[in-house]
C-alpha cells in the first residue's frame, strides 16, 4: 500500500510551539499529549496568580476564571455552558457518574469490549458494591458500516440496563464510533448514554448538543493541548439535581454566589485551578492553526503512518480508510504470539525496545488477546518521523 508523504508545511510552521528533549520522536500524543508552551506558559501565571495573593484569588477571580474558561470550552464542544463543569480529567468525569447512577441488586450497566480499561474497571467496582451486573458488549472488527456498530451495542440493552457507556473514539483501536446513532437508538429504549470522549476533543468536529447524550466526560490534555490535569464533564439537564461529586467539600460558591448545582465540583477544596483556566489559551492555539487544516493534515499523516506500517507488519488495518473511522490516530495489529508470554503489566518489550535502541515513544498495546501498535500524530509530527518509525519498527520485528 503505497501513499504519498503529507506536505508538512503545517509542521514546518507550528512544530517549535512544542519543545521535546534532543533525539526523541513522539509519537504517543493519544495517551499523553504535551501542551505548547504557550500553554505551559498560561497555565504557569495562573498559578503565580494564586500564589501572588490567595486571598484575591479564591474570593475575587478563581470562579470567574473558570466560568470563563467554561464558556470558552462550551462554545469549543457544541454544548450549552450550564451543563459543563470542570474536572482532572475523564476518569474523575466518568466517576461522577458512577457515583450518581443509583444502581440496585439486578441492575445491568452496558459498556462494550472497546471501552477504556480504567473505565470498565471502574463500573465493575460500582455494579459489584450495588449487586448489579456490568456487562461488555462484543464488537468484532473489522465491520463494514457504522450501523453495524450502533446496531451491536444497542443491542445489548436489556429491560435492567441503567446506563451505556460507549467510547466516542477508542482507546486501542482509534476507531470513531457513531455516538449520535447510539444515543438516538439506546433512547428510543429509553436508556441514557455516557460518552467517553478524551481522543474525540479537537481530534474530530464534535457538537454534544447534536450528539443528544446524557452525559460527556473527557480529558483535555489529549488532541486540545490542554495542561495535564484539565478536563470536563458534560450533564444533561435532566441530571443536573442528581449529580454527586465524587470528592465532598464546602459544595457552596467560596466568593458568595447564588447556589447553583456547579458549586459542589468548583471548589474541591483548596487547590489549584490552573490547568483547566489554561485550557483557554490551548483553544485559541489551535484556533490560530485553523482547526480543519489540523485536522486535515494529521489525518494525513496518520494515513500515511497506516499505509507505512501496513507495509512492515503485512497485516490489514481493522477499520476501513476514511476520516468518518479514523481521525490523528490509527492502531494496526501485530503477529500473534511471539513476544506476548513476556508482557509484564502494562510493558511490553517491543515498545521498551523502540524507546531503548531508538528513542521513539509509542503504544503497543494489547486487547482481546492481540497487540497493536498505536501511532499519534499532531502538529509537531511529520512524515519523516513516520518514516523512522517504519524503519526502526522493521528492525526490531526481523530481530
Ligand atoms: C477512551 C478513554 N477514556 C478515558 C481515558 C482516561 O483519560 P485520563 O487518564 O486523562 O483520565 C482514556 C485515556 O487514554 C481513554 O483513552
Amino acid at each position: 500500500m503505497t501513499i504519498a508523504a503529507p506536505d508538512s508545511a503545517l509542521y514546518e510552521k507550528w512544530h517549535r510551539e512544542w519543545r521535546f528533549p534532543d533525539g526523541v520522536t513522539y509519537l504517543n500524543h493519544g495517551s499523553f499529549g504535551p501542551s505548547p508552551i504557550r500553554v505551559q506558559n498560561a497555565r504557569q501565571e495562573w498559578s503565580a496568580t494564586l500564589e501572588r495573593q490567595p486571598m484575591d484569588f479564591y474570593l475575587r477571580q478563581m470562579e470567574l476564571a473558570i466560568d470563563g474558561t467554561v464558556n470558552k470550552l462550551s462554545e469549543f464542544v457544541g454544548v450549552k455552558a450550564d451543563g459543563l463543569i470542570a474536572v482532572d480529567n475523564a476518569t474523575v468525569g466518568m466517576n461522577i457518574v458512577a457515583r450518581s447512577i443509583e444502581l440496585n441488586p439486578g441492575d445491568e450497566i452496558l459498556t462494550t469490549t472497546h471501552d477504556y480499561g480504567a473505565v470498565l474497571r471502574l463500573w465493575r467496582s460500582a455494579c459489584r458494591d450495588a449487586g448489579a451486573e456490568l456487562k461488555v458488549q462484543h464488537v468484532d472488527l473489522p465491520v463494514s458500516s457504522s450501523d453495524e456498530i450502533a446496531e451491536t451495542i444497542v443491542g445489548g440493552i436489556t429491560a435492567r440496563t441503567k446506563l451505556l457507556i460507549v467510547s466516542h473514539v477508542t482507546s486501542v483501536t482509534g476507531t470513531i464510533f457513531p455516538v449520535q446513532e447510539i444515543c438516538r437508538r439506546a433512547h428510543e429504549k429509553g436508556v441514557p448514554v455516557c460518552v467517553d470522549g478524551p481522543h474525540a476533543i479537537a481530534m474530530i468536529p464534535l457538537a454534544i448538543r447534536d450528539i443528544g447524550c446524557d452525559f460527556y466526560t473527557a480529558s483535555c490534555h489529549k488532541w486540545l493541548c490542554g495542561p495535564f490535569g484539565s478536563g470536563f464533564l458534560y450533564v444533561d439537564s435532566r441530571y443536573r439535581r442528581q449529580v454527586k461529586p465524587s470528592i465532598i467539600s464546602w459544595g457552596g460558591s467560596v466568593s458568595g454566589r447564588q447556589p447553583h448545582w456547579k458549586d459542589e465540583f468548583n471548589w474541591l477544596g483548596t487547590r489549584d485551578p490552573a490547568p483547566f483556566v489554561a485550557v483557554s489559551t490551548a483553544i485559541d492555539v489551535l484556533r490560530e492553526c485553523g482547526l480543519e487544516a489540523f485536522r486535515g493534515y494529521t489525518h494525513a499523516l496518520a494515513r500515511y503512518a497506516r499505509a507505512r506500517l501496513v507495509d512492515v507488519t503485512g497485516l490489514e488495518p481493522l477499520i476501513p480508510d476514511g476520516p468518518e473511522w479514523y481521525g490523528s490516530m490509527i492502531s494496526l495489529p501485530l503477529a500473534e504470539g511471539g513476544e506476548m508470554d513476556q508482557v509484564q503489566g502494562y510493558r511490553d518489550p517491543l515498545q521498551d525496545r523502540l524507546w531503548e535502541n531508538h528513542r521513539i515513544e509509542i503504544p503497543i498495546m494489547h486487547w482481546q488477546g492481540r497487540r497493536f501498535i498505536r501511532v499519534s500524530c499532531h502538529l509537531y509530527n511529520c512524515p519523516q518521523h513516520v518514516d523512522y518509525l517504519a524503519e526502526c519498527l522493521a528492525k526490531e520485528l526481523a530481530k
